[in-house]
């Protein structure tokens, strides 16, 4: 549950202001962390947190909101004795985020915290609100001077996906953070980067000799990465119908696992030194020309189905709050070519989808075949021989598989694929239970911005994408919906992949 380089101390007393403490994240992520951190002695006994929310409540109340539900989004782990002994550490604020007077307040009850808890004047302002406030928080807070480090203390600030909609709405984010934050205090958060396999795979990338002399176009055929989701668009309606998979998924979470699968071994550990390998390779992604996002990129959304003769699954354009002609997009397929000496001439695929048939994320390196194939005679008679494969597992069951050929014992000489599995469970005894939100906010309070995105990387993921939200707005879909919920998605999807000799790995 650490990033790469963090030691097991605990982190840097502080006060975490949360603006959007009665909100949904707060509640099921951001405090559940808190707990688990506090659970793993990970906080420093000099820590605070203060909720600020436009609900009318007072610091009883909050706590009081707060605790009865906490048993629920910790699960297991969750001792009352250890929330009962903390919980005068945990502060609200009603106060509106466009009310310059909200800050003033807040800089008073920041003093008084600090009075209180002994916390030495560092904040960290997580901003778990609607994107539209972000811009208007960070100024609002410099306004009140609560953005100024000086040597004795620092100042920090989160924010949440999604970081702009578009290459134009991501530089102009930036530009308003820009001006109330230098770049060192802005941790942009994707909570993918704290899972494990995520970070494992620079582990397994970088810390292994056997890994990286076959990690590029020599031996790998190609790669897949799949972030499939089995549930709908659930209550998020007026968020997706303007988002669609292309900005909630592909702009964030899959770009980022693309970039660790590909970048090139950074000289150290450092945040920077990792997040320019990370921005490099992006920017290696071959643009899409107007023809190649109409040869290269495949757009669906589910219709309605019903699972083994019993469970009927509505249309996206059925659940509540879509419209009944929405041509927002549940599910992307996207081959894409990067353009450098490792991966010249390996197609990547990307997909993500909604109503999938079953909820997973994995990264699927396929190797190339032996080049002598001496067993062809084996291969002809039994066609299940297929090429290796090592499977990243991101979730469920976080681990690592590797799908090779064996003799099947015999006298005749047959050949099958056998699987060597390694699941996180079974190894360690760790259990990891953590949502990933432990990892970045222990992060972020010790200042270790490594799993966090920089601006860079934010707008060349944008440079990319743009011309596909350029092409795809100005030609809507005719065919939607195009996949039936509960399946692997289009159909066309498949073709992506079957153009090329390849099938996706379901
Ligand atoms: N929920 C998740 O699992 C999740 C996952 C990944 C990323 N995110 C991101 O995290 C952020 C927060 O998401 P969320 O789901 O927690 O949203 P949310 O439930 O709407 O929480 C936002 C909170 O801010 C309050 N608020 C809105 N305007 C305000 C104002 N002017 N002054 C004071 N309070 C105000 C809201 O009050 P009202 O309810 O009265 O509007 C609500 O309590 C978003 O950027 C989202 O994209 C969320």
């Amino acid at each position: 549950m650490r990033s790469l380089h963090s030691s097991s101390a605990t982190a840097a007393p502080a006060v975490i202001v949360i603006f959007g403490a009665a909100g949904d994240l707060t509640k099921r992520k951001l405090i559940p962390a808190l707990f688990n951190l506090e659970a793993q002695n990970l906080l420093p006994s000099q820590i605070a947190m203060v909720g600020i929310d436009r609900v009318a409540m007072n610091s009883d109340t909050y706590r009081q909101t707060m605790g009865s539900d906490m048993a629920s989004y910790v699960g297991n782990g969750f001792e009352q004795n250890l929330w009962d002994d903390n919980v005068d550490k945990v502060y609200y604020m009603p106060g509106d985020f466009r009310d310059p007077d909200s800050y003033q307040q807040l800089k008073t009850l920041l003093l008084e915290v600090d009075n209180e808890q002994g916390t030495p004047g560092n904040y960290l302002f997580y901003l778990a609100t609607p994107p539209s406030f972000f811009g208007i928080i960070a100024s609002e807070l410099a306004r009140a001077g609560l953005n100024e480090e000086s040597e004795g203390h620092w100042r920090r600030i989160i924010i949440e996906k999604p970081f702009g909609s578009d290459l134009q709405s991501a530089r102009a984010l930036n530009a308003a953070l820009h001006e109330s934050f230098e770049e060192h205090q802005i941790y942009r958060i994707d909570h993918y980067l704290g899972k494990e396999t995520v970070q494992n795979m620079m582990a397994y990338r970088f810390g292994n000799g056997t890994v990286e002399p076959i990690w590029n176009y020599r031996y790998i055929d190609h790669v897949q990465i799949t972030v499939a989701e089995s549930l709908g668009v659930e209550d998020r309606a007026s968020y997706y119908e303007e988002a669609g998979a292309l900005r909630d998924m592909i702009a964030n979470h899959l770009l980022a696992v693309l970039s660790i699968v590909a970048m090139e071994p950074p000289n150290s550990f450092d945040a920077d030194a990792i997040r320019d390998e990370q921005t490099k390779v992006l920017k290696a992604i071959e643009p899409f020309s107007p023809q190649r996002v109409l040869t290269d990129t495949v757009r669906g959304q589910y219709g309605e189905a019903v699972l083994d003769n019993t469970q009927h699954l509505h249309a996206y354009r059925d659940e509540p709050g879509i419209a009944s002609d929405s041509k927002t997009e549940t599910y992307v397929a996207l081959r894409l070519k990067i353009n450098s000496w490792r991966w010249a001439g390996v197609p990547f695929y990307l997909r993500t989808g909604k109503r999938m048939h079953d909820r997973y994320s994995e990264v699927v390196i396929q190797y190339k075949h032996a080049p002598n194939m001496m067993f062809r005679g084996a291969l002809k008679r039994h066609k299940n021989v297929e090429p290796d494969r090592l499977v990243l597992r991101i979730q469920p069951n976080e681990g690592i598989s590797m799908q090779f050929n064996a003799k099947v014992p015999g006298t005749e000489f047959k050949m099958s694929q056998v699987l060597m599995d390694f699941d996180y469970d079974d190894y360690f005894e760790e259990s990891n239970t953590a949502s990933g939100y432990e990892t970045l906010i222990y992060d972020c309070l010790c200042g270790d911005a490594t799993l966090f995105k920089r601006a860079d990387n934010i707008e060349v993921c944008w440079e990319f994408l743009q011309p596909i939200l350029d092409v795809w707005k100005s030609l809507p879909p005719r065919d939607f919906p195009n996949y039936p919920a509960g399946s692997n998605g289009p159909e066309e999807a498949d073709d992506l992949l079957a153009r090329d000799g390849f099938h996706w790995k379901n």
